[in-house]
């Protein structure tokens, strides 16, 4: 594994969440890569073929969805996503809303960040993997894959909030309603499982990462109704078809925004 080079030319990798393990309907080639320092990542790295240049898909959950959120080995994602010299990362996370206006169904790109979770391996530079540093995380998601995403969103007509508060929650379970109260009173507008270390790991590797959520459900005790597994795929298989378009318009043009 390398460590990050400066580079030119942009590439973007797409990091799928629930409901985005493959990206079928688009040619992509599967490609096997050493396993890095801190262990195998979730999947083999699928390379879409596209003529603007170089996009990467990776399903964080693994090609058939069976790795659990707080057991995701995040480094070794990013430390994967960085040999490939990946300088953007557009993220998908499916989570639940708590703010009035996200409901299920609401696409959101969020712009700040609150970690609630416990004993995820959350750095490269711990002093023990790599030098003890700090990185500036003021603001935890990148301009341009956001400024991309919303540009995407306004081409095909599709609605999507801009700001929001990522509330990172440990799971697998879901949270209690007064879980919920809390994370509300912390300000929070979502809440999902994957966001962190993710974007924390991508900042130490010096990428661009924003991330587009899909609200899935509302965030336990909001509705009357008890949150299911059912319901919940059914809104995230409605949501992937706009989804996927709108990822890959967006890496489109971030890898052309530079030219
Ligand atoms: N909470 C946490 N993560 C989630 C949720 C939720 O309600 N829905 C989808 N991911």
């Amino acid at each position: 594994m390398g460590t990050l080079c400066s580079q030119s030319a942009p590439v973007v990798a797409i990091i799928g969440g629930t409901g985005l393990s493959t990206f079928e309907g688009v040619e992509c080639v599967v490609e096997e890569h050493p396993a890095t320092p801190f262990g195998p990542a979730s999947a083999s790295i699928q390379r879409v073929l596209n003529p603007a240049g170089d996009i990467y898909f990776l399903p964080r959950h693994g090609g058939d969805h069976t790795i659990a959120p707080h057991l995701i080995n995040y480094r070794a994602n990013i430390a994967l996503l960085q040999y490939l010299n990946v300088s953007h990362v557009l993220a998908v996370n499916a989570v639940g809303g708590l703010g009035a206006t996200m409901g299920p169904g609401a696409l959101v790109v969020p712009d700040q960040i609150i970690d609630y979770t416990v004993g995820r391996d959350s750095s490269f530079f711990d002093g023990v993997v790599g030098p003890l540093d700090h990185i500036d995380f003021t603001e935890p998601y990148g301009p341009e894959g956001r400024r991309s995403l919303f540009h995407a969103a306004q081409q095909h007509g599709i609605a999507c909030h801009d700001g929001a508060v990522y509330g990172c929650t440990q799971g697998p379970r879901l949270e209690t309603a007064a879980e919920i109260r809390r994370c509300q009173r912390d300000g929070c507008d979502l809440v999902g499982m994957t966001g962190m270390p993710e974007a924390a790991l991508a900042r130490e590797a010096g990428m661009d990462y924003a991330s587009l959520c899909l609200v899935v459900n509302w965030g336990a005790g909001l509705s009357a109704e008890p949150i299911t597994l059912e319901d919940i795929r059914k809104v995230v298989s409605a949501g992937m078809v706009d989804i996927k378009q709108l990822l890959l318009t967006a890496a489109v043009d971030i890898l052309q925004a530079s030219r």
